[in-house]
């Protein structure tokens, strides 16, 4: 690892936006200015583009097993696709299993993510709370991981009851842990499926159907309620409604330290997707499910008003074809049953050109919001802040230059997720990444991807910085 001078940019972080020479030496920001005098191994010319700092996706779900099927990407994989779409950080999820102790979780998920070619951190989902647990989580906080997601949704796996939630909530106000919640009401939707089954209504159609919006917008309202009780902040996952949004947006206002991420699925898709009824629908079977086209606009509002702060993927991709890429069947296993089909769309490739496009192209956003809800936001929330998240001496040098006049369209045959289609296929995007710098290394650069296995490095995260 050398040095980097990257000349004339024009840098933009959450809050800034002037031209200026960026130096970079071993893997640290070392200079920010007007004409540095500073010699270089490389000198690369940024004029005219946008110098932006690494993107963060603080939602993914690399080689997730979910029982019957693994997400069709690795670490490996799913980062080196992550980097192609100018994220250089990612947060995934390690799983407790109901009768496990949250230290073998743990080591489970680290064995696999050391692979990854971009930093990442973990957050640790509670599917279970006996006292050990909770003394676990005060241990993973020093160590850390400072985030905790529960579920109301899943009974059978990973459901908890209020009064666990709440118990959590209480710990982690104690410990400066952050919860976050996958906040859909799990009972009322096994009634919807029980009910569809018992009618022969199999089809991925009734996916949607089974998880209506107010269920999700019920469990929100519910665990911000919880979050108010404890005095502890609260972060909801993947809100896919305007009405679970409304819910997060009426706890600010009250003074709630209540946040919440989106996706793309969410502000891209809309429910019209599932409508014929043919399998093709699985491909867009995810929890919550995509929407009708209505919430699309209140949910780009409410990340460009800071309601939502952070646009994460949830990706965790499962293949339509059996075989493909010599893996077994993953979306197929639905064939008969839509409640069979693996939970789950890609995304972490595609997160930072649906933004640019549809927050700055689209809809007037200036670059500072671009950056701040691709990066800072989730760099501020989980604790990485200024590591990563913006482009100042001595924070890591990640770092995306972003070429507007770079046009992109998104199909699955020249993407790098390891999965055999795209939600977004044929989507055109004005400008993207030129090249990606993950820790001081050039690791793409025109889409050719220059890093290895194992560069990544696991991150300890701190406490959130609540804004
Ligand atoms: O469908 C989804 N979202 N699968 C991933 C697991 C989760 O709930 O985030
Ligand atoms: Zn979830
Ligand atoms: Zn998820």
């Amino acid at each position: 690892m050398g040095t980097l001078l990257i000349r004339n940019g024009r840098i933009v972080t959450a809050t800034d936006d002037y031209v200026a020479d960026l130096f970079v030496a071993g893997d640290r920001i070392a200079g920010i200015g007007a004409n540095l005098p500073a010699q270089a191994d490389r000198v690369i010319d940024a004029r005219g583009k946008f110098v932006i700092p690494g993107g963060i996706d603080p939602h993914t779900h690399m080689e997730l097993n979910v029982g019957a099927a693994i997400s069709s990407d690795d670490f490996e994989t799913g980062t080196i696709a992550a980097a192609h779409g100018g994220t250089t950080t990612i947060i995934d999820f390690a799983t407790q299993a109901r009768t496990g102790t949250l230290r073998a979780a743990l080591d489970g998920w680290m064995a696999n993510a050391e692979k990854s070619v971009i930093d990442y951190g973990v957050h640790m989902i509670l599917a279970n709370l006996p006292a050990d647990a909770l003394r676990e989580m005060d241990t993973l906080v020093h160590e850390g991981i400072t985030s905790f997601k529960m579920f109301t949704a899943y009974p059978e796996r990973l459901q908890l009851d209020d009064g666990t939630i709440f118990k959590a909530m209480l710990r982690a106000r104690a410990n400066g842990g952050l919860v976050m919640l996958h906040a859909e009401n799990g009972s009322v939707i096994d009634y919807f499926i029980e009910k569809f089954l018992a009618e022969g209504k199999t089809t991925p159609n009734y996916h949607p159907l089974s998880r209506p919006h107010a269920s999700e917008a019920e469990a929100t309202h519910r665990v911000i309620a919880l979050a108010e009780l404890a005095d502890a902040p609260i972060y909801i996952v993947h809100v896919s409604s305007r009405y679970a949004m409304e819910e997060i947006r009426a706890a600010r206002a009250r003074g709630v330290a209540a946040f919440g991420e989106t996706c793309p699925q969410y502000l891209a898709l809309a429910s019209e997707e599932y409508a014929d009824g043919s399998f093709a629908g699985a491909r867009f079977v995810c929890s919550p499910p995509i929407r009708e086209r209505a919430n699309q606009e209140p949910l780009w509002r409410a990340l460009g008003d800071n309601t939502l702060q952070t646009l994460a993927t949830d990706h965790c991709p499962f293949c339509m074809t059996t075989g493909y890429q010599g893996l077994p069947a993953q979306k197929e296993l639905g064939k008969e049953k839509f409640t069979q089909i693996p939970n789950g769309v890609p995304g972490v490739e595609n997160r930072m050109h649906i933004a640019y496009q549809g927050g700055v192209v689209q809809r007037g956003w200036s670059m500072n919001r671009f950056v701040q809800v691709t990066s800072t936001a989730a760099a501020k929330l989980f604790g990485l802040f200024p590591r990563k998240g913006t482009l100042v001496v001595g924070s890591d040098a990640d770092i995306v230059i972003w070429d507007p006049q770079r046009p992109h369209t998104i199909r699955a045959a020249t993407q790098f997720m390891r999965v055999d289609y795209n939600p977004y296929e044929g989507t055109a995007i004005a400008g993207s990444p030129a090249l990606v710098i993950a820790r001081g290394r050039v690791i793409f650069e025109d889409d050719q991807f220059l890093g290895r296995r194992g560069q990544g490095e696991y991150l300890k995260r701190g406490i959130a910085a609540l804004t």
